[in-house]
């Protein structure tokens, strides 16, 4: 007889059982490795870690919740795809699908036991994750395929993420979320942990983990999408510049067409599986410094306080 197939949850419950737990906000964390998980991801993360088989061309996109993931996945696929798909065409997938419907969502993948999925993606994979980069599997870290990092202003991660939140749960106050987020314990936390974990691993080795600001992407986002294109080992052709080809990229990836899309609009659907979210809640303001709106002085200056510490000599600053 065959031996029944056991779903990550149920092969390492006991493990995620013995972890400390948390509750924040719609989540039940675990401290995993030295970060807060979201608790249904922890057995995927073993899974991942211990059975993923990276391919030399694969690009994994890597992010803290908030800093620009649905971005980085919309330029990262329209600059990688974009011999089968221009960018300027009018049916281009990313004009009517959601990046997260483009890209899978690891995390995701390995918590649902359908890794066997990305095994059927054709080369060049394109990949995404929350996890820290120390958290990665072995061969990754190692700089078996390439990782691509997007961080953020903290301050305006975490205003995104209580908006975000408040999708799900509408009464959570900011205050709490901020709280969460100054001690540590939320999704994928210590957010400067992990923001030093890629920063450390792009000082080593820069062949292999690129690392963006969202706030640099705003400012050009062109020479974002260069570097991206680069990174991946397809840097766009003199014809291709001559063609406009960078900037139809940056447009179609812009946050206006994106957020303006019939798939995005409220109450056009949802994306993600375990904890689905509305698509248009991914398209929000799209700015930097929105903090303000949101933050007292007296709370900017205290998480400054924090990450300005924790970053001390690192030669990273936000
Ligand atoms: P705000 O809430 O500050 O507007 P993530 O994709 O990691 O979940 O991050 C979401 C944040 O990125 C949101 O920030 C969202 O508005 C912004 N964003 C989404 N798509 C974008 C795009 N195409 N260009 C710029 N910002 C974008």
């Amino acid at each position: 007889g065959s031996v029944p197939e056991h779903t990550p949850k149920e092969e390492f419950s006991d493990l995620v059982e013995a972890l400390p737990r948390r509750q924040q906000s719609i989540l039940e964390l675990r401290l995993y490795q030295g970060f807060w998980l979201p608790e249904h991801w922890v057995p995927g993360t073993i899974v991942f870690q211990r059975r993923f088989s990276p391919r030399p061309d694969d690009v994994v996109l890597a992010s803290y919740p908030k800093c620009g993931t649905t971005w980085l996945k919309a330029l990262a696929f329209a600059a990688a795809a974009r011999g089968a798909h221009p960018p300027a065409s009018t049916a281009h997938p990313l004009r009517r699908l959601n990046p997260h419907d483009c890209i899978p969502f690891i995390d995701e993948i390995f918590a649902g036991g359908e890794h066997a999925k990305l095994d059927l993606l054709p080369s060049p994979r394109l990949m995404n994750t929350h996890l820290p980069y120390t958290l990665l599997p072995g061969p990754v870290t190692a700089g078996a395929c390439r990782v691509v990092y997007v961080c953020r202003d903290p301050k305006d991660m975490v205003v995104s993420l209580w908006h975000f939140l408040r999708r799900a749960k509408p009464d959570l106050s900011f205050a709490e979320t901020f709280e969460s987020v100054c001690d540590g314990t939320v999704a994928a936390g210590p957010v400067w942990d992990h923001v030093l974990s890629y920063w450390r691993a792009s000082v080593a080795r820069p062949d292999r983990v690129l690392f963006l600001k969202y706030e640099d992407l705003l400012r050009d986002a062109a020479a974002g999408v260069r570097r991206l294109a680069e990174f991946m080992g397809r840097p766009f052709s003199p014809a291709e510049e001559a063609a406009g080809d960078v900037a139809a990229v940056v447009e179609l990836c812009s946050f206006e067409e994106m957020k303006g899309l019939e798939v995005n609009k409220p109450g056009a659907g949802t994306a993600g599986r375990y904890r689905p979210m509305p698509r248009d809640a991914f398209f929000r303001k799209g700015v930097a410094g929105d903090w303000a709106n949101q933050m007292t002085p007296e709370m900017a200056a205290r998480l400054d306080g924090i990450v300005r510490e924790k970053l001390q000599g690192t030669g990273l600053a936000f």
